[in-house]
């Protein structure tokens, strides 16, 4: 969680560091700051809220300066507000951060024997002030101080820090939280992803854990650098890479809200994830990328998926199509839950981390620990060199470009899309498919985004159904075998940016608990497309009506029995039955959007959420 940023350049930094954090503030949004060196001293502003109360006090306070840092927080170490926001100054140095600290309550009594006297509760604070301390214990400059500070400190960072004695210097440093440097025309930026440096520059290092550097901005003799050297001060080199992602992929484009956006990108994402990995003619799956040969894939005993959220409901739908394509016994386990106990892995286990930023706490600790314990690790992931495909063996991307809105979409159709891609390779390698059924899968597939396009095309539809859950405070959601995801995914949907209460459940477990919730004012969301679950699911609806609920119903084109029972319907195209998912979700997205629009939420920035979870 939170964002960082920092500019070395000849350009007044603080504009550029507010619009870069403004691309990171899906990272946090409690509170923001900068501080800005204009060559004489620091002066840092900061605000609590959203990124525009740090607008509107700089506006007040414009801080002019090339040289400088700033933040977008998500409080962990005490509540949002002014004194606990980022950068935390502590004599002659200011120290911006984004992850924990885990010794600080220690080093806070230490410092404080020492004479320390502190302005806030974070653990950031201490860091900054161990610089500070190593700095007039004789340090011979910053690069230097951060490195024995960071010496002291246990815990995960990325940090940014400025000196009073160094106006043309930012010490940045990375271990466990992510930090990117970015090489732009007379000027070097740092910052916690590719998004918040692409519209300087699209050259970027990815640095690794335990690197420390040094960036400097330009002088009238040299041009900017950076030195990057690890913690004992061994240089290091790392390598250059240039993105494809676009500037204007991060922007809102002309919708309201970048879910919206994104909602809409989905058919796009869907055939970037597919373009160069299929091979129709042989029904097969390039597979050099996810790095298992057929001889291991052949080998593999047990497929262990582990993820969190809305990456954990992509996950459910790979464990059904992994043991129904390639045969092979799927587990799916909550990375958060699997830190809890002592998971027994094994050397011909597979086992898939999905997750959207790559960097989720939980998803990466549980990657580590089967990697640990001899498992083969392939990560699906939609930020390159993020920390989780980094740590595994093979990668597959998800290419749905920049997700800004918290509420994950586009990223969970391309998730699912590269799940069955690797389900079609398992299958394809181990024989359980034959050419033909490869195929098939796979054109089904590429058909995707045709039968998503037409799915919007509804949207205004779906708006109108928005319109009678405004009020509801509890909404249901029930499927059946594949569908069931998608009702928990629904469900997530709405509550993250509606903040109503809604359940997703198994439709079969309805008459086991549920069935006692269902009254006249209960709205029951059921995903009922004409697949093998169908019947089973229309009798579900019978129950709810029987019972004078309100159902909502996905359901297939020309679906008569339907048409009688529920008081909405979304038309569904007649699709494939094991691409069904990559459409259900479609409207039930449309639907919690609408909803949370039609209340006059923050959709993209949700109450005490944030995109990227890198706490435990
Ligand atoms: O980056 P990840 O995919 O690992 O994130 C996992 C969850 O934090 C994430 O899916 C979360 O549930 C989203 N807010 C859902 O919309």
């Amino acid at each position: 969680m939170c964002g960082i940023v920092g500019y070395a350049g000849r350009q007044s930094a603080a504009p550029i560091i507010v619009d870069g954090l403004r691309r990171l503030e899906y990272r946090g949004y409690d509170s923001a700051g900068v501080a800005i060196h204009d060559g004489r001293g620091i002066e840092t502003v900061r605000a609590l809220g959203k990124l525009r109360a740090l607008g509107d006090a700089l506006a007040k306070r414009p801080l002019e300066g090339a040289l400088g840092i700033g933040h977008t927080r998500w409080a962990t170490h005490g509540r949002p507000s002014e004194e606990n926001a980022h950068p935390h100054v502590a004599g002659k140095v200011a120290l911006v951060h984004n992850g924990i600290i885990e010794n600080h309550a220690a080093l806070r009594r230490e410092l404080a024997a020492d004479g320390a006297r502190f302005g806030s509760e974070t653990d950031t604070e201490i860091l900054a002030h161990l610089v500070d301390r190593a700095l007039s214990r004789g340090a011979v400059n910053l690069f230097d101080a951060v490195r024995v500070a960071l010496s002291e400190v246990t815990g995960a960072y990325a940090i940014a820090v400025l000196s009073v004695d160094e106006p043309n210097t930012i010490v940045a440093a990375r271990h466990g939280s992510p930090l990117v440097l970015g090489y732009g025309e007379n000027e070097m930026l740092c910052g916690s992803d590719i998004s918040a440096l692409l519209s300087h520059t699209r050259d970027m290092v990815f640095l690794e854990d335990g690197d420390v550097v040094e960036l400097r901005g330009p002088t009238s003799s040299e041009g900017p650098s950076a030195r990057i050297t690890t913690i004992a001060g061994a240089a290091v080199e790392r390598p250059r890479k240039r993105i494809d992602w676009s500037p204007t992929m991060a922007e809102r484009g002309g919708f309201k809200h970048f879910m919206l956006k994104e909602i809409h990108e989905q058919p796009d994402a869907i055939a970037a994830t597919l373009r160069g990995r299929i091979d129709l003619e042989n029904g097969d799956v390039h597979g050099s990328e996810i790095g298992l040969s057929p001889e291991v894939v052949r080998g593999i005993r047990r497929v262990y998926i582990v993820a969190c959220g809305t990456s954990f409901h992509a996950s459910l739908l790979g464990r059904y199509w992994i043991e129904s394509l390639a045969g092979v016994q799927t587990v799916v386990e909550l990375g958060s839950e699997l830190a809890n106990r002592k998971a027994v892995f094994c050397d011909d286990d597979l086992v898939i981390a999905v997750s959207q930023s790559g960097e989720t706490f939980d998803t990466l600790a549980a990657a580590k620990a089967a990697k640990s314990r001899g498992a083969r690790v392939l990560a699906i992931a939609n930020v390159l060199d993020s920390a989780i495909p980094r740590l595994a063996h093979g990668e597959l991307y998800t290419r749905a470009g920049p997700e800004i809105g918290v509420a994950s979409t586009k990223c969970f159709t391309a998730q699912l899309t590269a799940l069955l891609l690797v389900a079609v390779y398992l299958g394809r390698q181990r024989g359980a498919l034959d050419a033909t059924q490869g195929a098939s899968l796979l054109e089904g597939l590429c058909a995707v985004p045709g039968f998503i396009n037409e799915l919007l095309g509804d949207a205004d539809y779906v708006r109108s159904i928005a319109t009678s859950l405004v009020d509801a405070t509890d909404v249901l959601f029930l499927g059946r075998g594949l569908n069931y995801p998608i009702a928990l995914e629904g469900a997530l949907k709405l509550k993250e940016i509606s903040y109503a209460h809604a359940e997703g459940y198994a439709a079969g477990e309805m008459k086991h608990g549920p069935i006692a919730l269902i009254d006249s004012s209960l709205p029951v969301v059921v995903v009922a497309p004409r697949d093998a679950s169908y019947d089973k699911a229309l009798g579900n609806v019978q129950e709810v009506r029987a019972r004078e609920g309100r159902v909502i119903a996905l359901a297939t084109k020309g679906d008569e029995a339907m048409h009688d029972l529920a008081e909405h319907i979304v038309w569904l195209p007649d699709a494939p039955e094991h691409v069904l998912p990559l459409l259900t979700v479609v409207p039930l997205q449309l639907l919690a959007y609408y909803v949370a629009s039609r209340k006059g939420h923050d959709v993209d920035q949700p109450r005490n959420l944030a995109k990227t979870v890198t706490v435990e």
